[in-house]
């Protein structure tokens, strides 16, 4: 196929938000066990986080890093997890079936964070908890000291407030499987007070709400109606989780799976514009789309047996991604770029070992999953300001989201430089693309790379950790402002031009 793409400077959606590259860690399976934290290992630091870890956290690009779930959250006393390590419980989590250790909670984590340069998303449990205790965290988080919870703090070796901007209130509250899941107009009763309490302490803190757990729940819609219905004078965000998988064999749709990622989007902001307009509100909700990727949650539920032993840090949701799979997961933050004018916030769930980008071996090494790349490479490339394309490509059916364009892209300019992102969806052909970037004004190409494989289910694994990484588009060829280059079948492509 051909594609032609239009690109103008003046075309601008928004400003690139470096919170969309935000990421997730949640005390799941060895996300941090044997993850991020073992003491001991040969790269671990004197806090026991291993140094191997955080070098690729850094390499990834991630900003903000959401935590402590996800599901685990809604069963969590954030007391269990700060003081003496010594003294801290080993509790159950329902979430999970595990047990919790608490070696690592807030003070532990936020160390770590600075190692990565990542900012802070803290989750509350409000499923089984309530406003004081989510008040408490805030005064140990945030409050500078004087006080019974900030002097604790202190005492526990952290004497500078971890000021943190951006809270959750809660997690998936809409799901039969949440620990204390409640009825939209329960939660977003709960929800308003507890926000209505935190915003008394601190009113510049961002506050996001649970909103649906996938475009296909039942309450979808109806949901972030009624919940923004009773939160939307106290929170700033309401939030959109969406995972995505090859179904039977259906390579074609899955790699189509970003229009249903719009769809969300689209179906969300209209939901929370339709009840700001009722409330004659001039204050717009943006979208934190706090978790999102490619998850074999069907395998997954499948294979859940259900096991007497409580185990810590058991092998949980340890997904190996293939070549379709970072083309799906490079294609869905495009499409999270694209919307940047509401989605001011996104996580990629998670950040390691769990449904990760990067993966460990206990006392072995950390390595790149395939999805790592286009991730790694757009934190890194996308700057300034993104632009619209107007795409002219041929079209295919799916099965599961109709009409899909074989070609998709988006770009982004900044003064001096600029970036265009692509996908070839076509599973066969190689896509010939004829890009005018004339008005951005650039000279030459500084970076060209594709992630593709003639096998499209190629991993990267322990035993070969580099099988699949991405190689120069040597034919990208820029002349007169027009940028040609061609997109092998099924992958994804940068191009970074000055
Ligand atoms: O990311 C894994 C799990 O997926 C999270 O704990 C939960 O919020 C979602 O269902």
């Amino acid at each position: 196929p051909r594609a032609h793409i239009e690109l103008d400077r003046q075309a601008v959606i928004a400003p690139v938000r470096r919170r969309t590259f935000g990421s997730f860690v949640e005390h799941l399976g060895r996300c941090v066990y044997t993850g991020l934290y073992e003491p001991g290992h040969p790269s671990a630091n004197d806090d026991g986080f291993r140094m191997d870890v955080v070098e690729l956290v850094r390499e990834l690009g991630s900003t903000t890093i959401r935590y402590p779930g996800g599901n685990f959250v809604s069963g969590f006393r954030w007391e269990d997890s700060v003081g003496p390590r010594e003294e801290r419980p080993v509790r159950r989590d329902l979430a999970w079936r595990s047990l919790e250790s608490n070696q690592v909670g807030l003070d532990e984590f936020a160390r770590w964070l600075k190692l990565t340069d990542s900012e802070l998303m803290l989750a509350v449990n409000v499923a089984t908890r309530g406003i004081l205790p989510a008040l408490d965290l805030l005064e140990y988080a945030n409050h500078p000291s004087g006080t019974a919870l900030s002097d604790l703090r202190v005492a526990n070796g952290t004497p500078e407030p971890h000021n943190v901007r951006m809270w959750c209130l809660g997690n998936e509250m809409d799901g039969p499987w949440q620990t204390g899941f409640m009825t939209a107009d329960d939660y977003g009763k709960m929800a308003a007070r507890t926000a209505a309490a935190m915003k008394r302490a601190d009113k510049d803190l961002e506050l996001v709400v649970c909103g649906s757990s996938g475009s296909t729940m039942p309450t979808f819609g109806d949901w972030e109606r009624t919940v923004l219905e009773h939160t939307y004078d106290h929170v700033d965000y309401v939030s959109c989780h969406a995972y995505y998988q090859e179904h039977d064999g259906d390579l074609g749709s899955f790699l189509a799976s970003a229009i249903d990622m719009d769809y969300f989007i689209d179906t969300v902001v209209a939901t929370a514009d339709h009840v700001g307009h009722k409330k004659r509100s001039r204050k717009k909700i943006d979208v934190s789309f706090d978790e999102w990727n490619v998850w074999y949650l069907k395998e997954h539920q499948e294979s859940e047996k259900i096991h007497d032993e409580w185990r810590h840090a058991p092998r949980l949701l340890e997904d190996t991604y293939t070549v379709a799979d970072a083309v799906v997961v490079g294609n869905l933050l495009m499409t999270l770029l694209r919307r940047s004018d509401r989605v001011t916030s996104a996580s990629l769930a998670q950040l390691v070992n769990v449904i990760a980008p990067i993966m460990t071996e206990p006392g072995g090494p950390a390595w790149r999953q395939t999805t790592f790349y286009p991730f790694s490479i757009t934190s890194r490339l996308a700057s300034g300001e993104v632009v619209r394309p107007l795409i002219e490509a041929p079209t295919y059916d799916t099965a599961r989201y109709g009409e899909a364009s074989v070609v998709d892209a988006v770009a982004t300019v900044d003064e001096d430089r600029a970036a265009v992102f692509l996908v070839n969806r076509d599973l066969a052909e190689a896509a010939r693309v004829t890009i005018d970037v004339r008005s951005f004004g650039s000279s030459r190409i500084t970076e060209a790379v594709t992630l593709a494989d003639s096998d499209v289910y190629a991993k990267n694994t322990l035993a070969r950790q580099d099988r699949v990484i991405p190689a120069a588009n040597a034919g990208a060829a820029l002349a007169d402002g027009l940028l040609t280059i061609e997109l092998p079948p099924t992958s994804w492509t940068a191009v970074a031009l000055r």
